[in-house]
């Protein structure tokens, strides 16, 4: 990412008041001093998401989601933080500086420029040309299987005239060398015969980015015929392991969960019957590249993928990589048609609604997979099934999960609870999981518990801090942004503080000192803290009170633990804090 100063990005974010730019976007309701409205970022019926003019920042009690100006624009359009600061920087009519950047990095870009050019004017070619006499095959392919002119339109689809060179000739004439046009991927140039068309007579598909741009096609036959698709080869601009079709459209959607398919068509199906949270991956199988593109826009993933034995197997394939991106997967299942495309038109959208409420748990669908592997009549088989089942089971790690897990499956395929819970512990046992997992686990959970107190206390005094500043002169005696244990909060309490020894608290400026979006989400958690309980002054006080010490005491153990042996001046700082601590506790 090009370098921007500090001050020019603030000066940007102070230039777009938060409450006018999510004003945009969401209808607000001023309440005091804050705006309220539904949020953006999970469903809900009642309005928890705040934005506050003062503080410059937004937050949604129901979802946590919350940041600055940047932070927003980075959620709701899944922007780069970079991306935002352009869109404000322009909304706010200030110029950035141009980079400094290497000739052949120039070049590259010229390039890259260029291929997204070629691949656009293509798709402007193909997108005519379905329109004209000579594409009415074309035209009648799509009606056929029942496209209405919208969905036309929305995925841009096109033909391919019956001629070998007729793009190529296009292109020449919109001045386009041979030498851009060979790394396009739609023409090949053959040093004998020339410039050729990659694809013809056949239907087109443009395959756009996540953010609308075309960045490569497919084409299908009509009719018989192979290749059925024909697609274009990987180019500067296309990387099949990190593009989805459907994407830019999908990415929008209000729905919490992605449908994720196998082909083009049951993409454009599911959109037309109004599932405008479709994708597919295309011609390739699923990879951890597409899991870590949909995981910035979804925790859901459902694959409703082909009904045959392929289609099975991909969905095998695609659920550990799912689970690996942490995104938590279900399975919808198409029997007894092929794919989603052909469910639509013979059952329509509300029972495939119908499918996605019913739509199997990840695990019990590879269990039934599994299944088909054995004889239950067969006593021996049976035995290994079940075997088989415990092995699987034991892959998870809290022991409550398995515990779930063991009643689905015991009711699902009648094994007595009991019987399959000792199956599971007697293998555990044997591979020396379970016995050593477990007290394990219990210590590490108790200590996970006791980490997120303390980080809810440190959280809270940063939000009253921010809220009412007269505060830091109650605490500055006694505590420092070097208590706040927790890196990040430490850092953004260094700012807050050094802000207040300036004379301005300016919390929505600490986010945007945070390039990632994950952390400007936890910063603007930190200034947002609330603690239901406290209502009257006398209460806050004492709450003050306690969270204080509970702070100073959390800092001194902490740095006790991980004092340098050599570092005497941290170690007179300890025993000075640790007197100062009795007094406290006196007051
Ligand atoms: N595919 C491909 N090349 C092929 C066959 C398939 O790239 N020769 C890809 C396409 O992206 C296709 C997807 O795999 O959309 C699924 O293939 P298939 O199920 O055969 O096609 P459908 O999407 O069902 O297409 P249609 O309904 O037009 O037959
Ligand atoms: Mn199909």
């Amino acid at each position: 990412m090009p370098y921007y100063s500090d001050e020019l990005i603030e000066e940007i974010r102070s230039a777009n008041d938060i409450v006018d730019v999510i004003s945009g976007y969401v209808r607000l309701k001023k309440k005091g001093n804050t705006h309220f409205g539904l949020c953006p970022f999970h469903n809900e019926k009642t309005p928890s998401f705040s934005v506050a003019q003062d503080k410059q920042m937004y937050y949604c009690f129901g979802c946590g989601a919350g940041g600055n100006v940047f932070t927003f624009l980075m959620q709701y359009e899944n922007d780069t933080f970079h991306e935002a600061l352009e869109t404000l920087a322009q909304r706010a009519g200030i110029s950035l500086p141009r980079q400094e950047t290497s000739a052949r990095e120039r070049q590259e870009a010229d390039k890259r420029t260029k291929i997204m050019e070629i691949n656009k004017a293509a798709a402007k070619y193909f997108y005519a040309q379905l329109r004209m006499e000579q594409g009415k095959i074309g035209m009648n392919y799509f009606v056929k299987r029942g496209l209405s002119p919208e969905t036309l339109k929305k995925f841009g689809l096109g033909y391919s005239n019956k001629y070998s060179d007729d793009l190529y000739q296009y292109l020449r004439k919109q001045g386009y060398e041979d030498a851009v046009l060979k790394d396009s991927g739609v023409v090949t140039i053959d040093e004998q015969r020339g410039g050729r068309d990659k694809f013809w007579n056949r239907v087109m598909f443009p395959i756009m980015d996540a953010n609308n741009r075309v960045v490569g096609f497919g084409g299908r036959v009509m009719g018989e015929g192979e290749p059925k698709y024909m697609n274009s080869p990987e180019t500067m601009v296309f990387d099949k392991s990190r593009t989805l079709y459907g994407l830019n459209l999908a990415r929008s959607t209000r729905k919490h969960y992605i449908l994720l398919c196998e082909g083009y068509m049951d993409v454009i199906a599911l959109h037309q019957a109004g599932f405008d949270n479709a994708v597919a991956s295309l011609g390739t199988s699923f990879t951890s590249g597409h899991a870590s593109l949909l995981k910035r826009y979804t925790k859901e993933v459902y694959c409703t993928f082909d009904s045959d034995g392929a289609g099975i197997k991909a969905a095998l394939r695609a659920i550990p990589i799912l689970k690996e991106a942490g995104i938590t997967a279900k399975i919808v299942k198409m029997a007894p048609y092929k794919d989603p495309d052909e469910f639509i038109k013979a059952e329509g959208a509300s029972a495939y609604e119908e499918r996605i409420a019913h739509a199997q748990n990840s695990f019990m669908f590879e269990i039934e997979v599994l299944e088909r592997q054995y004889d239950l009549k067969d006593p021996e088989s049976k035995t290994k099934f079940h075997n088989a089942i415990a092995g699987r089971i034991l892959e998870f790690e809290e022991e409550l999960e398995r515990e779930n897990y063991i009643e689905a499956v015991a009711g699902k395929y009648q094994i007595g609870f009991e019987n399959l819970r000792s199956l599971v512990q007697h293998q555990g046992t044997r591979v020396g999981i379970a016995k050593e997992r477990r007290p394990l686990k219990s210590g590490v959970q108790e200590k996970k518990k006791k980490e997120d107190g303390m980080k809810q206390s440190q959280k809270l005094m940063l939000t009253w801090l921010i809220e009412d500043s007269s505060l830091f002169e109650k605490i500055s005696d006694w505590l420092g942004p070097e208590d706040f244990t927790d890196e990040l909060y430490r850092q953004a309490a260094k700012i807050l503080f050094a802000q207040y020894e300036k004379g301005k608290l300016n919390p929505a400026g600490i986010i945007s000192m945070f390039t990632d979006e994950e952390q400007q989400r936890e910063i603007a958690g930190l200034f947002n803290a609330r603690l239901k309980e406290v209502t009257t002054p006398a209460e806050k006080e004492k709450a003050l009170r306690e969270t204080l010490i509970r702070l100073k005491e959390n800092s001194i153990s902490y740095r006790s633990r991980h004092l340098e042996p050599a570092d005497l001046e941290g170690l007179q700082k300890l025993v000075a804090d640790k007197k100062n601590m009795q007094k406290l506790k006196s007051v």
